[in-house]
């Protein structure tokens, strides 16, 4: 058994310890507190030794400490949990608590000994970086939905505004080659290099305009852009793309589109930048109410070393998954290449449907 007396030692060593500290016997009830402790409780010595919790705290909590005192007597084995409980003003504040038991020198355990430390610091700025954590996220999200739509609205002006110039500068040029005299041949000649660069002024043009932002996502949905993208991306580089859909004949909502879009250009860009692979594959399939992309390569795999850098490629494109409520998961094996899943849910306004006009 322990005594309820306290040697001066113990007493001494018990009151050093800043946090809440106490001894408790088989049935729970106090054997010693320490200052911290009584502090808190606002009430003497000699009011709690003897006592259960049951008799000196609210009911609520009392039952909590007895149920932990309890598990940890059967047990025989140390306990740790976080406690939430008011303070004298009534503000709640966090501990983070841990029981042991006490054996006697046969083994048999005779009582509980206690810490309880107040963590609400700690607690609050937890709480306060999830917090900005989440603002961050939102802010990020909200500037790529503007950086998207920015993108969309100069690729159209480019396409329709410069595009419609240049084209009708084109004719004007026609019109004029056709009735320049034949000499001098100069007059000619430096008309048809006008003409020709007019011409790779159109080339140019589209192809800012659709790196902005494809026409054809827009038009024609995600399976149309996503070939229109693979295809560009072979004629660029020597990466062999197998590129498989399970159904094609599906539209989505467009912030799907646009975050499906952008993960796949992001991936294969990483794959020909970094990876040296000569195949890539790409799976568009529907499961589990959610439009799962699988992009691979049979590349160097990321190297870790390096992958410390900042990575914001990877980064974003697990922020567009996860923004959209799904998610990334990314496998790399060094030699032997690079898997990236991505799941996006499908909503109940995003559904799997038939394909619009
Ligand atoms: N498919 C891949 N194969 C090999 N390495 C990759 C691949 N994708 C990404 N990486 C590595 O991960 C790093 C981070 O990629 P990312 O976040 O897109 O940044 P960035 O492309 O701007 O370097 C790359 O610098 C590269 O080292
Ligand atoms: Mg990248």
């Amino acid at each position: 058994m322990i005594s309820r007396d306290t040697q001066p030692q113990q007493r001494a060593l018990l009151d050093n310890i800043p946090d809440m500290a106490w001894l408790k016997d088989r049935d729970c009830r106090y054997l010693a507190v320490n200052t911290a402790y009584l502090e808190i409780l606002g009430i003497p010595e000699q009011a709690v030794l003897g006592k259960t919790p049951a008799e000196i705290w609210p009911p609520e909590i009392a039952e909590v400490y007895l149920r932990t005192d309890r598990r940890v007597l059967k047990s025989g084995r140390r306990w740790r949990y976080e406690e939430t409980r008011p303070d004298a003003a009534g503000h709640p504040r966090w501990y983070e608590t841990i029981k042991s038991p006490i054996r006697d020198d046969k083994g048999h355990i005779v009582g509980t000994v206690g810490i309880s430390r107040d963590i609400s610091e700690r607690k609050a700025a937890e709480n306060e970086l999830i917090k900005s954590r989440a603002q961050l996220r939102e802010l990020s999200n909200y500037l790529q939905s503007v950086r998207e739509e920015e993108r969309a609205r100069i690729s159209r002006e480019l396409h329709d505004e410069l595009g419609q110039t240049l084209t009708a500068l084109k004719m004007e040029l026609g019109w004029l080659r056709e009735r320049v005299p034949a000499e001098p041949a100069l007059l000619r000649t430096r008309l048809d290099r006008l003409t020709s660069i007019v011409d790779q002024s159109v080339i140019d043009l589209q192809r800012i305009a659709a790196d902005l932002r494809p026409m054809i996502l827009d038009e024609l949905g995600l399976v149309s852009a996503v070939q229109w993208l693979t295809q560009n991306f072979t004629e660029r580089s020597a990466l062999t793309i197998e590129l498989s859909f399970d159904r094609e004949d599906v539209t989505y909502a467009s912030d799907v589109s646009t975050a499906a879009f952008r993960i796949v250009q992001e991936a294969l860009t990483n794959i020909v930048r970094h990876s040296r692979a000569t195949l890539a594959t790409l799976a568009v399939r529907h499961a589990d109410g959610a439009l799962q992309l699988e992009i691979s390569d049979n590349g160097q795999g990321i190297d870790l070393t390096q992958s410390k850098r900042k990575q914001l490629g990877l980064l974003g494109m697990r922020e567009r998954a996860h923004m959209l409520g799904g998610s990334m998961e990314m496998e790399s094996v060094r030699g032997q290449g690079t898997r990236i899943h991505v799941r996006l849910p499908l909503t109940a306004d995003a559904p799997v449907g038939a394909t619009a006009p």
